[in-house]
């Protein structure tokens, strides 16, 4: 199993989207692949499940449905984590579906993480919950690749989110706010994955299956919001030019020491995906992805050449984040 986490600690710069765009291309292209909603706000579910299922996967009571369902055992010590419900969206492609009723985790999961120092079984337990909870809907699935979204925030569910990642995308938005969020971002990803690493050797019970929490830097995606023709204005560009020095320097944590490619070509760059503007609330209504929107669903004119252009970039997009982790696409 691969895991992917897509974050970026300042929000709306378009995760989600990104997430339920690649999650259906890589199944298009052949892989099996589970999305994880992480996300309290839940807004990856609310993209792929119309209302009327989600008003019964969010009835009152215990949403065993949910991945809050799967986790509450453990998180309120009554038991262990469930093999969570994954509800196919198509036969290459399974949601865990999100749950508001996540963030009441916050708080338990933010206590376990130091407990972990005391050897503490129950606290390693909660802490691996994200992490042993997607490995068996993944494996229940048989899939090859789990992409995780989560919320816009550096809080204890994220932090229990990312080290069960054996990688993080980053999402960039062309603005002063997602070059600022690289500065926090990296050394909290740094200090996560070393403190991890020494909590790992606290586990008291040797059958309890950990992360490595390796949460490698997978490169980052500009989306670009506001983009006029085909080059971004000056206003945008002059941020997204500061995004392979920023990247380098501080998810990397490299000395920038020769000069450096431009965004375009850095090859930590996987995409530069375009503002598709009336497409996407378009996709929205249709419960599509952008590239997927057909003539039926007004994507007539010259919509229809943009759906056949973010069709390729999503393809693209697909392949390079595919052949990041060894997996071979049709
Ligand atoms: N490439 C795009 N073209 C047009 N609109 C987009 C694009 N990407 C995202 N959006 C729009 O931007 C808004 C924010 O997107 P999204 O919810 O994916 O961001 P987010 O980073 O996940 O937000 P949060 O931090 O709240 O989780 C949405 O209305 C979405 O439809
Ligand atoms: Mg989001």
């Amino acid at each position: 199993m691969r895991t992917l986490a897509f974050f970026n600690n300042k929000g709306g710069v378009g995760k989600t989207t990104l997430v339920y765009h690649l999650a259906a291309m890589l199944a298009e292209r052949g892989l099996s692949v589970l999305a994880v909603d992480l996300d309290p706000q839940a807004n990856l579910t609310s993209m792929f499940l119309a209302e009327e299922r989600l008003e019964e996967l969010w009835a009152d009571g215990e949403h065993p449905a949910t991945v809050f369902g799967a986790l509450r055992p453990v998180i309120r010590g009554l038991g262990d984590v469930r093999t969570p419900h994954v509800e196919e969206v198509t036969d290459r492609l399974g949601l865990v579906v999100g749950d508001l009723a996540l963030a009441t985790f916050e708080d338990r999961l933010s206590q376990a993480w130091p407990n972990c120092h005391n050897r503490d079984e129950s606290a390693f337990r909660v802490m691996t919950a994200f992490h042993r909870a997607m490995a068996a809907a993944a494996a229940a699935r048989h899939a090859d690749l789990v992409l995780v979204d989560v919320g816009p925030n550096l809080g204890a569910i994220n932090r229990a989110a990312l080290i069960a990642c054996e990688r993080v995308m980053i999402p960039l938005g062309p603005d002063l706010f997602s070059l600022q969020g690289l500065r926090n971002l990296g050394p909290a990803l740094r200090e996560w994955r070393l403190s991890w690493s020494e909590l790992r050797a606290k586990n008291p019970d040797p059958g309890l299956d950990l992360p490595a929490g390796r949460i490698e830097p997978a490169g980052y995606v500009v989306l670009q919001h506001g983009q006029r023709g085909n080059r971004p204005p000056k206003a945008y560009q002059r941020w997204i030019d500061r995004f392979p020095a920023a990247y380098r320097t501080h998810v990397l944590n490299e000395a920038i020491t020769a000069s450096l490619p431009g965004t375009e070509v850095d090859p930590y760059c996987l995409a530069m995906l375009k503002h598709y503007r009336s497409l996407m609330p378009m996709a929205m209504d249709a419960r599509k992805p952008v590239f997927s929107l057909r003539p039926a669903d007004g994507a007539i004119g010259a919509h229809g050449a943009a759906v056949h252009a973010a069709h390729a970039d999503f393809s693209m997009l697909a392949s390079k984040l595919a052949a990041s982790v060894g997996l071979a696409l049709r």
